[in-house]
């Protein structure tokens, strides 16, 4: 199994990336190979809205650190990603990546309703988010970010830790559980 983990959160040991690293340290045990993305150590710039991808080339025309995500995207097998809510949407080094992956899908300008993945189906999504409102609060977030990765393909499970202090050691071993749980479940079922 390939694992592609995809940090949004600065805080190296935030919840978020604490969260992501017990689902990909479980895979791990069990044989997977997991390549880390921390999006906040990497050069990269937000989609310039060119349309390359869509009339120059299959790929987003931009080179950058983003440029070998979106490559491994293709052969990976899940791809996990966090983030923690900042003003009621993930961080802005995450939304910045993820607007890259317009380049994934498939335009047809002149039917807007023909979008269709350019990644090879049956790739799985683990979709972190942390905040401290209450558990619920962002589940438009969850919804709206799960739809767009289901238009990619993905079969998408989140794990949302809400209700958090802002302190990033604060306890989160339940979130911790699902997501090892999350990680021995996918690996067995491969
Ligand atoms: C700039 C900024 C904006 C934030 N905005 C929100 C917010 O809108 N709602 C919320 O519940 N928490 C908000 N928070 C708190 C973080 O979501 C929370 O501390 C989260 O657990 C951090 O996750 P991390 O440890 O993975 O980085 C904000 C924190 C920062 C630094």
């Amino acid at each position: 199994m390939k694992i592609l983990n995809i940090i949004g959160s600065p805080r190296k040991n935030g919840t978020s990336s604490r969260i992501a690293n017990a689902f990909t340290e479980t895979a791990a045990a069990y044989g997977a190979s997991v390549s880390d993305y921390p999006l906040n150590t990497m050069q990269y710039r937000g989609c310039q809205g060119c349309e390359g991808c869509h009339t120059r080339s299959e790929r987003c025309v931009l080179l950058d650190d983003v440029t070998q995500l979106l490559e491994e995207m293709y052969s990976a097998d899940v791809v996990v990603f966090s983030s923690p809510i900042y003003f009621g949407d993930t961080c802005g080094q995450f939304k910045l990546f993820y607007d890259r992956m317009y380049s994934l899908i498939n335009t047809d300008q002149a039917n807007d309703a023909d979008n269709s993945s350019r990644l090879p189906p049956g790739k799985v999504a683990v979709l972190i988010l942390a905040h401290v409102e209450r558990a619920g609060v962002y589940n438009d977030v969850q919804e709206r970010y799960t739809d767009y990765l289901e238009i990619y393909g993905f079969e998408v499970h989140s794990i949302i830790a809400g209700g958090l202090p802002l302190q990033s050691n604060s306890d989160i071993d339940e979130h911790l559980e699902v997501a090892s749980q999350l990680a021995r479940e996918l690996s067995r079922a491969e």
